[in-house]
């Protein structure tokens, strides 16, 4: 994502400003709760923070606005109030997706040299699990520009954004061990280390012979890719065929 490529502190400081501003001006509407201005303001800082590329920078920039109204005491609201930026947080960074992966996007030429390594029929169906804000769908886009893309998001607010970002692919709200992988020729994956025995014993399980497993950074334990892409800069990816005669279309 370019706006994550803004210097450090430029996106705090934008995104602190914002919120102030948001905030400021809900105060002057006559008879606006302040509450909801607070939720609002909160809001903006929460979406921008995921412009930050580390933990702390993502704390920095959800945090910046209500621990500087907190501190300036410059509203009074009641005490549960200071409970809506945590639970904006959770929106957006739920604690089960935590598990998996936390947001960190795939950058856009990541996947370039894919297509020659995993060729798919136009038309294949593509799934990226766990799309968060739709780096890895455009990744896949710029690699198989004739599939049909599909994303599938935990987060709901994460969802609404990757879906606005990526309005040629289908983005889903939904939970990727839940949902049926039997119908992709590929699944594309940037979650964690920790994740990946499962996802290869899910796409085993579900996916037809022929078609493909691709992570970005994290191998599968104990297994021997089928093939590997390494960028001279950048994340290596990790592509597994699933045994047995090839699927059609894939
Ligand atoms: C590292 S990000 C990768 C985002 C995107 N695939 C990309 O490469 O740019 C991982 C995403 O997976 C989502 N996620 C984690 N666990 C999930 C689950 N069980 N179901 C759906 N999404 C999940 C997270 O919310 C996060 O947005």
């Amino acid at each position: 994502m370019a706006l994550t490529r803004i210097s450090w502190p430029l996106p705090a400081l934008a995104a602190w400003a914002c919120a102030w501003l948001v905030f400021v001006a809900l105060q002057r509407i006559p008879g606006f709760p302040p509450v909801a201005a607070l939720l609002l303001a909160c809001l903006v800082g929460t979406v921008a923070s995921v412009l930050g590329g580390s933990w702390w920078r993502r704390g920095l920039i959800a945090a910046g606005f209500p621990l500087s109204l907190a501190l300036l005491g410059a509203a009074s609201l009641p005490t549960w109030a200071w409970l809506l930026p945590l639970a904006l947080l959770l929106l957006v960074y739920p604690l089960n997706a935590w598990r998996d992966a936390p947001l960190f996007p795939t950058p856009h030429r990541a996947l370039h040299a894919l297509a020659a390594q995993a060729p798919l029929a136009p038309g294949a169906r593509v799934l990226d699990a766990g799309s968060g804000l739709g780096d890895g769908l455009m990744a896949l886009r710029h690699a198989y520009p004739a599939a049909q893309l599909e994303g599938l998001e935990w987060s709901w607010p994460l969802r609404l954004l990757c879906a606005l970002r990526c309005p040629w692919a289908r983005v889903r709200r939904g939970d990727m061990w839940a949902a049926d992988w039997s119908g992709y020729q590929l699944v594309y994956l940037f979650q964690r280390p920790e994740s990946m025995a499962r996802a290869a014993a899910k796409a085993q399980a579900e996916m037809a012979p022929g078609t493909w497993l691709v992570s970005l950074e994290f191998a599968v334990p104990g297994v021997l890719p089928c093939a590997q892409l390494r960028p001279a800069s950048g994340r290596v990816v990790w592509l597994y065929r699933m045994p047995g005669a090839a699927a059609p279309g894939a």
